[in-house]
């Protein structure tokens, strides 16, 4: 398994490029199903997670290929409407086919995903809503098994209120509404920028969307959907993981290709921790390097559904918590188990106590290097921006966590000046 090999107290300097987003490129991708025309996307990500929804498309019969940021997509072939255990214990997202699959083909046959490190993340409510679009739902043997059970063979539009705010809940369901008969109102939905990102793309394709973006979507159904060109949005989750890491190592990074106004929440909270941030049309910088004390101050975080601060966020600002003048409280919202970081951040010398769903951060003026293991995508981002500012070498484990949701990220913090590699069990032949 590969490992990050990191040698802390570089400065940081420079400029480095976002990605286009995962959280947008996984819906975008699923979305193509719903038409035999073909998409193109452009500014993709290269990240495992996408390969991983490539292959389980081209395993529905679909045609996908990437070239760089590039993906042309067809599903004019597919004929199989089943997405097998194999795939989706692999990328929970799978489950965004659900609703494409029966909204075009009036059938689906889904894994369960099953449970997952940072949390049970049951599927619960995205079964409720295809419910009342008229599926007939049974859980058997590990699968959704879905059939539209209407009289013309569509889905039909309906008032759909979700327990929760779910994201991919909120995607799976207004995929599904778009090919309905009549008017759906998908109420208490998710507002995230990818909710809209996914509705523009779907609006080019010919669909009828109002209020994304807002917690009350409305979609009129229509016959059929066409092919379309889209850019993806840039990744403000990469974008807010080298904003952590240029403050944790006192740096000044500017972030190219980025989108403001996406993240408003983890500014604000960077601005109070003491970093100076400027920002442009597609550009934010931060600057950490005349921080008033030479630390950042300790901020408390409380994580909740945009736009309030991201969730996967949380990793990395806890890293730099964990250097801040103070103590912070940080409290996690929206999973139940996210706080899997906070043992490795211990052994690189932070001071965390965990109670339930909050931890209280005490600042130390310094971390040291330690071998340490990841356990999910953002705990292993949040274990790079400690490891950035700590002092010596610390050894990363199992970073095929950081693949799933991270392009190139040792190549791109080499690019500001960190000294990082990657140390392969294939070139160390242990
Ligand atoms: C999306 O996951 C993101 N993944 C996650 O990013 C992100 O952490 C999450 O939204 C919250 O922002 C993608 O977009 C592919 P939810 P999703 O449904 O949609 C509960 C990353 O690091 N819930 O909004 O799966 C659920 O258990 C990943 O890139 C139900 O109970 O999250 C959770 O507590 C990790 N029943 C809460 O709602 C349901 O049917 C929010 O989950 C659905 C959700």
């Amino acid at each position: 398994m590969d490992k990050l090999r990191i040698t802390g107290q570089r400065t940081l300097q420079g400029v480095v490029q976002a990605s286009g987003a995962k959280n947008a490129a996984l819906p975008l991708i699923a979305a193509a199903l719903l038409t035999a025309e073909t998409v193109q996307l452009s500014n993709a990500p290269q990240l495992m997670d996408v390969r991983t929804l490539a292959k389980l498309l081209r395993s529905l019969g679909a045609q996908v290929e990437q070239d760089g940021g590039q993906i042309r997509l067809s599903a004019a072939a597919v004929n199989h409407y089943e997405a097998s255990y194999e795939l989706v214990k692999t990328m929970r997202a799978s489950v965004l086919v659900l609703g494409p699959l029966l909204a075009r083909f009036g059938q689906a046959r889904v894994s369960l995903p099953g449970g997952c490190a940072i949390g049970a993340r049951p599927v619960d409510q995205h079964i409720k809503g295809l419910q009342a679009l008229g599926a007939d739902i049974a859980v058997e043997h590990g699968y959704i098994v879905a059939r539209v059970a209407t009289p013309s063979g569509r889905l039909r539009g309906a008032r759909i209120t979700t327990d929760m705010v779910t994201v991919t809940g909120t995607e799976n369901l207004m995929m599904a509404a778009t090919l309905a008969e009549g008017e759906t109102l998908i109420d208490n939905a998710a507002r995230e920028p990818e909710i809209v990102d996914l509705a523009n793309l779907l609006r080019a394709m010919g669909a009828q969307i109002r209020g994304d973006g807002t917690s009350q979507i409305r979609i009129q159904g229509v016959d059929a959907l066409h092919g379309a060109s889209h850019r993806i949005i840039p990744d403000r989750i990469e974008v807010g993981t080298f904003l952590c890491a240029a403050l944790a190592a006192r740096g000044d990074v500017t972030v190219q290709g980025a989108e403001p106004s996406h993240q408003d929440a983890l500014l604000d909270k960077l601005r109070e921790a003491g970093a100076q941030i400027d920002t442009g049309a597609d550009w934010i910088r931060l600057r950490a390097d005349a921080l008033p004390g030479g630390r950042p101050r300790a901020v408390s975080v409380r994580t909740t559904e945009y736009p309030g601060f991201a969730t996967d966020m949380q990793a990395q600002f806890m890293a730099v918590n964990c250097l801040a003048e103070g103590a912070a409280r940080m409290t996690e919202t929206i999973f139940e188990n996210r706080f899997m970081h906070v043992q490795e951040l211990m052994r690189l010398g932070a001071q965390i106590d965990i109670d339930g769903h909050t931890c209280v951060v005490h600042g130390v003026p310094q971390l040291s290097g330690a071998t340490v293991m990841a356990t999910d995508l953002r705990a292993s981002a949040g274990l790079v921006v400690a490891a950035l500012a700590a002092e010596g070498e610390t050894v990363i484990d199992r970073i095929y966590h950081l693949d799933r949701g991270y392009d190139a990220m040792e190549v791109k913090l080499r690019g500001v000046g960190a000294q990082i590699e990657r140390i392969s069990d294939r070139i160390s032949g242990k």
